[in-house]
């Protein structure tokens, strides 16, 4: 197995061995509840083997599907929100380059985001990036109904069809939904759009593995199938047949609730690679919708160190003593900086020359570590070799499955969301949407009030 390793050592001064160790035979159970779909939520474990059936013939048919708008456009906008989205732009911004936002593949088109808010401003601006360029579509949702993405969908698509015609326009587009049910899926079977189906049993959070995450990844021109390998090998990792101490998913399940009884209320998830700073987002999004409920729940929130070390590092190291951090170590950079020697040395950093960045980079990362400990603040490593699919494939297994043992040894259920509709009833009640005439008299009500 391409090496990923979870460290605990320094967790140990707040939560001791024993402690941990008192809570493995629970925490099996929880892994042995999950797999036996028994569990709270149970219709939405679909993504529990997902990796490992899916076979060379779908993954045939999504990178076919994206091949052709890759090699028919020069930009690609990639509709969608929350599940629908967070995925796709955690994986591609962790493999591409920091600057020209490409992966290897220098061919591949300009990847856009649309439908994930509601500012008409980023909408504009974005037509008018399109202006130039012969693009596509790529919408994704699974409800199908879902304001921001519908919104931001119908502008792009009334823009491509004036463009290049209603029937070129449905060559450049893909919908990614349900099978049966919503608008999208209606829409897409009217007008003759190619498709792909978000399966019944898998939760937005947990579909970054499905058409959803993989056909945008795709022609981004990254390799799916390596992605859907390392979660294969994570999924194996973290079986029922394997003991609480050879599964990192479990170990990080125990531990976090273990800190979380003990008042560490907020997790925070760093990194030290600009690069992942949309995998956090996508790892907020999988914690906080899974686990914030029923008045319960570790806040996740995420730091992008060394930068925030300037920003939030004061909070960190002396604020309430509420938090513990997860890090995200990444062992080997693909490129190379080596700090020069300077004759004159005025900034007196003689004493790093030859040295390359990321080893000025692994000190902060371990200094910062201990210094935080020292502080109160525990903290769990997660080390991976490199950022490539295949270790973003174990790394997004590993949390799916770390959360649903999580979410269960919590005691809620990590795959509904009841709480994300409040906004949306009030929200369609102030704009006036058929249906919601008597929640509008009340909110005008509160509101005069
Ligand atoms: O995880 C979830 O279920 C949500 O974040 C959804 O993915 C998000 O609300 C988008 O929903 P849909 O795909 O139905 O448009």
């Amino acid at each position: 197995m391409n090496r990923f390793s979870l460290s605990l050592e320094h967790v140990e001064p707040f939560v001791p061995h024993r402690e941990i160790d008192a809570l493995a035979e629970e925490t099996r159970q929880v892994v042995a509840r999950v797999h036996q779909k028994s569990g709270p939520g149970s219709d939405f474990l679909g993504w529990l083997d997902l990796a490992s059936s899916t076979t060379a013939a779908d993954l045939q048919a999504m990178n076919e599907a994206a091949q052709a708008l890759h090699d028919h456009t020069d930009a690609v906008v990639v509709i969608g929100i929350g599940g629908s989205y967070l995925g796709a732009r955690a994986v591609m911004s962790a493999l591409s380059h920091n600057f020209t936002g490409k992966g290897p593949d220098a061919g591949a088109p300009d990847i856009y985001f649309a439908g994930n808010n509601l500012s008409e401003e980023y909408l504009a601006e974005l037509l008018d990036i399109l202006q130039e360029k012969e693009f596509g579509l790529v919408v994704i949702s699974k409800s199908g109904t879902t304001t921001e993405p519908a919104i931001a969908f119908r502008i792009l698509k009334k823009m491509l069809e004036e463009r290049i015609g209603r029937e070129a326009a449905r060559q450049r587009i893909i919908a990614i939904t349900d099978a049966r049910r919503g608008a999208l899926r209606t829409l897409a079977d009217q007008e003759g759009y190619r498709s792909f189906v978000i399966p019944d049993d898998i939760g937005g959070r947990y579909s970054v593995l499905t058409p959803v995450g993989l056909i945008p990844i795709a022609i981004a021109g990254h390799d799916i199938a390596a992605l859907v390998h390392g979660a294969a090998e994570m999924e194996d990792l973290t079986c029922p047949a394997r003991t609480f101490w050879e599964n990192p998913a479990a170990q990080y399940a125990a531990v976090r609730n273990l800190l979380y009884r003990k008042g560490k209320k907020v997790e925070i998830l760093v990194n030290y690679q600009p690069k992942l700073h949309y995998f956090a987002e996508w790892w907020k999004q999988l914690y906080g919708e899974s686990e914030g409920k029923d008045g319960k729940g570790i806040f996740p929130a995420a730091v992008d160190f060394t930068t925030d070390l300037h920003s939030m590092g004061q909070y960190i190291q002396e604020g309430e003593r509420i938090l513990f951090e997860t890090v995200l170590s990444v062992e080997e950079p693909t490129r190379q900086v080596v700090i020069p020697d300077d004759p004159a040395d005025l900034d007196k950093l003689n004493y790093l020359a030859g040295k390359r960045v990321d080893e000025v980079n692994k000190m902060a990362e371990l200094g910062t570590l201990l210094a935080h400990v020292d502080g109160g603040v525990p903290n769990m490593l997660i080390s991976l070799a490199r950022l490539d699919e295949h270790h973003l494939g174990q790394l997004i297994y590993f949390f799916e499955k770390a959360c649903a043992i999580s979410g269960y040894l919590l005691g809620v259920n990590p795959f509904d969301q009841p709480g994300v509709e409040a906004y949306k009833r009030n929200m369609f009640a102030l704009l006036g949407k058929p249906g919601f005439e008597e929640e509008t008299k009340k909110l005008r009500k509160k509101i005069k009030k």
